[in-house]
């Protein structure tokens, strides 16, 4: 997703822009950009790469101005070079912009016919040519927002400047997140709390359909009925700290050695060992009278869900049903009358969840939601909201928050299952106590980190790999494949081990790697045969398990890594650690940018 920063201040508003767009890195982006009102006109300088390139041109031709906007891009319509990097300009008029235009086609066609030269190939550039006919139309600031969000559709967050007001910025947001933040002499609009966290922690959430008019020391929103309203202004929590690698190389590797951690305070948060009660927030509904429950998310957090499932439908006997957010509207689901819905998402603010959500709503479910980021628009919109304690993710790719969901998780299930009473306290008891035991298991498999070396020295030379598991784990499997897609761009696939003589065996070729998840459980032997089958076919197999798996295998794999005996309950919150370090070594070797891969944003804003 792009990164937005708009300010308004007493002097030059560039180092504060800068300062907000490396807080909006993590994101992920292919280019960036600023302009600020200097003596009525418009003055840019755009980068295609990161930051730094950005300030190499600042620091040949600087920029000084007091109303300003800066932007980190993640191309959607357009390649990522100078030419689409935003801010984009027509005449007087600059904008930023998150999301898409969905019709910016036909605006296109229509602006070309008046005259428009469009320069780019981004949907972005017809917004800001819209704004332009309008102005020049001898429109109010005012009337221009209403004009526009007339004309616009699709998913927008949209930040204006006009060199003739120098002083003011016009902002809208629909679906995509934008908040103000309110400093000393100065005012901000930026994409979340993290941009805006360097310059002022009084943040206010526009609501979607919101737009507004801000100037130096005022500020006018309207709802999507173009009536003026009020919107809370709040202390936000988000540290202002620049969240630095500390000793590490990557923040992927900091937040894998983070995990155990972060898993013991999202427990602390959710379960009291000393009375063994939970502490999980209260939904308004009885969850022993819950018909169904539907859980949806994207990527690693829908297998989260997936995992889910297993520990609420065996533990709580609940019915369970489980969605890719994209999809989940376009299926018609059952959503029975009181029934609950459940929204995994780490940023809060990916957008097929967030539509997903939205969709639930109006069917009448009750909403939950898991996230990691307070305040995200997942959790605004939530009746419920459970919140994992892992801190802020940096890296695109999920490691801590993963485990953390998963931990949260299986809380939840205990819970609900006790208050289905078809869990008793001693079983329950019995589940914490596993739970509470993972981080140190957890902190001896990263002890050991090494050893994953030379097995990923040998992987990264593969062009396919296999990741099999059985059960709770086939989405553990599902995740090691997307891990190593994600960051070292070799392709992978992760199958149900059983799955595998059903087509995909047909795949296996001398020295094709299969990365096999099997904890020693009551399917063991079945994954065994499996593996035996891989095996025979030339299969390079690497073994994740334990002593007593390891110990029933007659054939060696080619890797056999011991993993802490755990119970296979928990198992696979310990067995997504080997699957992201071998894919962080593997990407180590590939040399690829493991915090910012590329294509990827750390979270997508768009459908
Ligand atoms: C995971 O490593 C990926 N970065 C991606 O699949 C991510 O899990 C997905 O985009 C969902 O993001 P969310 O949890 O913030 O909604």
């Amino acid at each position: 997703m792009c990164g937005i920063i708009g300010m308004i201040g007493k002097t030059s508003v560039v180092p504060s822009i800068l300062e907000g767009l490396r807080r909006l890195e993590y994101r992920g982006y292919d280019s960036a950009g600023i302009a600020v009102l200097n003596q009525g006109t418009t003055d840019r300088r755009r980068a295609a790469g990161k930051i730094a390139k950005l300030e190499n041109e600042l620091r040949k031709k600087p920029l000084d101005g007091n109303t300003g906007i800066g932007h980190t891009r993640w191309a959607t319509h357009g390649v990522p070079n100078v030419v689409n990097a935003h801010p984009h300009v027509s005449g007087a008029v600059s904008v930023v912009h998150n999301g898409i235009i969905e019709n910016h086609k036909q605006l296109r066609e229509e602006l070309v016919s008046l005259g428009f030269a469009m320069e780019t190939e981004t949907d972005t550039e017809v917004a800001a040519h819209l704004v332009k006919y309008y102005h020049d139309q001898g429109l109010t600031p005012e009337k221009i927002m209403r004009a526009i969000i007339d004309r616009l559709s699709g998913a927008y967050a949209l930040v204006i400047m006009i060199a003739d007001y120098p002083g003011m910025l016009m902002a809208a947001r629909k679906s995509s997140p934008l908040a103000i933040g309110f400093g000393n002499n100065a005012m901000f609009v930026g994409s979340d709390a993290l941009a805006l966290a360097p310059m002022t922690r009084r943040i206010s959430y526009l609501e979607d359909g919101d737009w507004t008019i801000v100037n130096q020391d005022s500020l006018t929103i309207y709802n999507s009925k173009n009536v003026q309203v009020e919107r809370p202004v709040s202390l936000t929590e988000v540290s202002g700290a620049l969240i630095g690698k500390g000793k590490y190389r990557h923040f992927m590797d900091k937040e894998i050695h983070e995990q155990p951690e972060v898993i013991g305070y999202t427990l602390s948060a959710f379960y009291d060992p000393n009375l063994n009660c939970m502490k999980i927030p209260k939904v308004a509904f009885n969850p022993g009278l819950l018909p169904k429950l539907t859980i949806v998310a994207a990527g690693t957090s829908y297998y989260a869900g997936m995992i889910a499932k297993y520990w609420l439908e065996g533990l709580a006997r609940l019915p369970v049903e489980v969605d890719i957010a994209s999809e989940f509207r376009y299926r018609n689901s059952v959503l029975p009358d009181g029934g609950a819905a459940l929204f995994i998402s780490q940023s809060g603010e990916s957008l097929d969840t967030l539509m997903a959500l939205r969709h639930a709503r109006e069917k009448g479910q009750h909403i939950i939601s898991l996230i990691n980021v307070d305040e995200s628009t997942i959790a605004r919109e939530s009746d419920v909201v459970l919140k994992t304690l892992a801190g802020p993710e940096i890296s695109v790719a999920s490691t801590k928050a993963y485990t953390t969901q998963l931990a949260a998780l299986l809380c939840l299930a205990v819970d609900w299952a006790q208050k289905r009473n078809v869990l008793d306290k001693k079983k329950a008891f019995e589940i914490m106590d596993e739970l509470s035991r993972l981080p140190t298991a957890l902190a001896k498999v990263l002890a050991d980190k090494e050893r994953w070396n030379a097995c990923a020295h040998e992987l990264a030379g593969a062009r396919d790999v296999i990741y099999l598991g059985r059960g709770l784990n086939f989405p553990t499997a599902l995740e090691g494949a997307l891990k190593l897609k994600e960051l070292s761009y070799i392709h992978a696939e992760g199958y149900a081990a059983g799955e595998m003589k059903h087509g995909p065996i047909a795949l296996l070729d001398e020295g094709m790697p299969v990365v096999m998840v099997a904890p020693y459980d009551e399917w063991f032997d079945k994954t065994a045969s499996n593996l035996k089958e891989a095996l025979a076919r030339g299969g390079r197999v690497v073994l994740l398990s334990d002593k007593e798996g390891i110990e029933r295998l007659d054939d060696k794999p080619a890797w056999v890594f011991e993993m802490p005996k755990v119970n296979p309950m928990v198992s696979p919150i310990l067995y997504a650690l080997p699957v992201q370090l071998l894919a962080y070594y593997i990407a180590l070797e590939k040399g690829t940018d493991v915090d910012q891969p590329r294509n990827l944003a750390k979270s997508v804003t768009v459908e």
